[in-house]
């Protein structure tokens, strides 16, 4: 396949940013996106032109750093599928394919198509740990957990913090990535000592970082690339509310 990509250009977030037009040659159905943008950057390299800056790591949909709006829907629109998951067999011969970075206040611009999550990491800071007593190893099922309250801790805990929710939100909210870290945690045993108290300061973290307000048009559950459930928003907003109750 030929392509031509339409690239977001930025030197950095003082800069004024403007789509580029590149041609994206020999393109094989069985290359991933990313491999695609590696060849056309190999290309750019060669030409001793500047290569496009985009975020990756694991390429296997585990660690939440790829982050391109694709034809205007972040991670490219296939469900249950991130950037780095996604396959050039989607698209067609002589296709237009417009790329874009996370666009959020909370997200600032680093480069290109590079945003600046690390808003997510102070997040989990103010509230994503549980306190254990050090000793010895605990025996293996000493706490028990019921099945149906585990595996909705996992569903949560699924969560790769990838941000796509945040760049889908017209309001640019944080509240499906925010429900699934309070939710993973305060729905087990080990989390529960610290449940408003962390319900509280992920959420006032979360509006101290300017992200919007949530509301509820389903965005983010729609792009989430480990289809996380706008019902842990609901849930998250039930620990919040009890938290604030008691006054913690
Ligand atoms: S909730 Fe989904 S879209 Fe949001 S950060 Fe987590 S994995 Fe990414
Ligand atoms: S590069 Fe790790 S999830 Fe996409």
């Amino acid at each position: 396949m030929n392509l031509t990509l339409k690239v977001w250009r930025q030197e950095d977030a003082d800069s004024v940013g403007r789509f580029e037009t590149y041609e994206a040659r020999d393109v094989l159905p069985d290359m991933s996106f990313l491999e695609m943008l590696d060849v056309v950057n190999e290309g750019l390299i060669e030409r001793g032109a500047e290569p496009i800056a985009f975020d990756s790591d694991c390429r296997e949909g585990i660690c939440g750093m790829c982050s391109l709006v694709i034809n205007g829907i972040a991670h490219g629109g296939h469900r249950g599928t991130a950037t780095c998951q996604l396959h050039m067999r989607h698209f067609k011969d002589g296709e237009i394919i417009t790329i874009e970075p996370w666009r959020a206040k909370a997200f600032p611009l680093i480069k290109d198509l590079v945003v600046n999550r690390s808003a997510f990491d102070r997040i989990i800071q103010s509230g994503g740990f549980v306190s254990v007593k050090t000793g010895g190893t605990p025996d293996g099922n000493a706490i028990p957990v019921p099945k149906t309250d585990a595996d909705l801790a996992m569903d949560a805990a699924a969560c790769i913090g990838c941000g796509a929710c945040v760049a889908a939100c017209k309001n640019a909210s944080a509240m499906l990535f925010v429900a699934a870290k309070v939710s993973h945690l305060n729905l087990l045993p080990q989390g529960k000592a610290e449940k408003d108290r962390r319900a509280l300061n992920m959420v006032n973290q979360m509006d101290a970082e300017g992200f919007g307000s949530c509301t509820v048009t389903g965005s983010c559950e729609a792009v989430c690339p480990k289809e996380i459930s706008l019902s842990f928003i609901a849930k998250m907003n039930r620990d919040y509310g009890i938290a604030v109750l008691k006054g913690k």
